[in-house]
């Protein structure tokens, strides 16, 4: 690879919501981008509007929980991109409960996406990383990393994911790979959109509500994710590593 080659990121989760955000944003700023999820139409539908807007993009088929699939995805896009020097780790899914209601596959299923997925990618991906000295890995946490009712599987997940960040931060900083988190608060989403009509309300009504308790006065959308992802996975910001920045309109939400 010379300096002027593109490099090749991978989104994983990117068929829809903030993973196809990011995948646009990345491509918008240069990148080859294999926008990878379990959904291949949902897939394909990003990478031909990044493709329609001038970008490079391909849609990978994978399930992130299944090794074999992973490894499978991370040689497509070897081959069809090139190496993956940038991963964002998006992919999720949640299954709501209070914690006395809570099934063990319901906890299975979260962990298993969300932990064992980035586990997974990470370990697929991190010999490509090595190989060319450059790196950069981005974890999607939650602000419910902190602890949120009906939540006790996806907020542990969300706050392992931290604690992974920061391992890798320490154990690959010296091939010159940096990874970190990035923490959401409230977005506007399908998986939002799914919560609200679970619980009997508008998704307008909803987004309204949660506004009051954000201090700049908004739910967040995909794109400001996706900015604050743009950022870490630039060249620039190679001394960054090992944080967990919140995207979530204030300190706390
Ligand atoms: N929306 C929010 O308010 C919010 C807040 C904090 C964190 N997050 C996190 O951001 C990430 C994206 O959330 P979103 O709101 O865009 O969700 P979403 O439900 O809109 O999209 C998730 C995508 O992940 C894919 N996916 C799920 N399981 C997969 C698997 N096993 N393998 C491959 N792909 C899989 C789905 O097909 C879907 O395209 C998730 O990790 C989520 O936990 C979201």
């Amino acid at each position: 690879m010379n300096d002027s080659t593109p490099r090749v990121a991978i989104v994983t989760g990117a068929g829809r919501g903030i993973g196809a955000a990011v995948a646009q944003r990345l491509a918008q700023d240069g990148l080859r981008v294999a926008v990878l999820d379990r959904d291949l139409p949902s897939a394909e539908k990003v990478a031909a509007a990044i493709v329609e807007a001038g970008g490079q993009a391909a849609a990978v088929e994978s399930d992130v929980t299944t090794s074999e699939s992973v490894t499978q995805a991370v040689a497509q896009v070897d081959d069809v991109l090139g190496p993956p020097a940038v991963l964002v780790n998006n992919a999720g899914l949640i299954r709501d409960n209070l914690f006395f209601k809570m099934p063990l596959e319901d906890w299975t299923a979260v962990m298993d996406v969300h932990l064992n997925g980035s586990f997974l990618m990470t370990s697929a991906v991190q010999p490509h990383m090595s190989a060319a000295r450059w790196g950069r890995i981005v974890n999607i946490s939650s602000t419910s990393a902190l602890g949120n009712r009906g939540q006790a599987n996806y907020a542990a997940a969300k706050a392992g994911l931290q604690g992974f960040t920061k391992t890798l931060a320490i154990e690959l900083g010296r091939f010159n790979i940096t990874a970190n988190a990035v923490a959401p608060g409230f977005i506007a989403t399908g998986m939002t959109a799914a919560t609200a009509q679970r619980m009997g309300m508008s998704f307008e009504d909803f987004k309204q509500s949660a506004s009051a308790e954000i201090p700049v006065g908004r739910v967040g959308e995909p794109e400001d994710v996706a900015h604050t992802i743009s950022f870490l996975v630039s060249e620039g910001a190679g001394f960054v590593s090992g944080q967990v920045i919140y995207v979530a309109g204030g300190p706390r939400v």
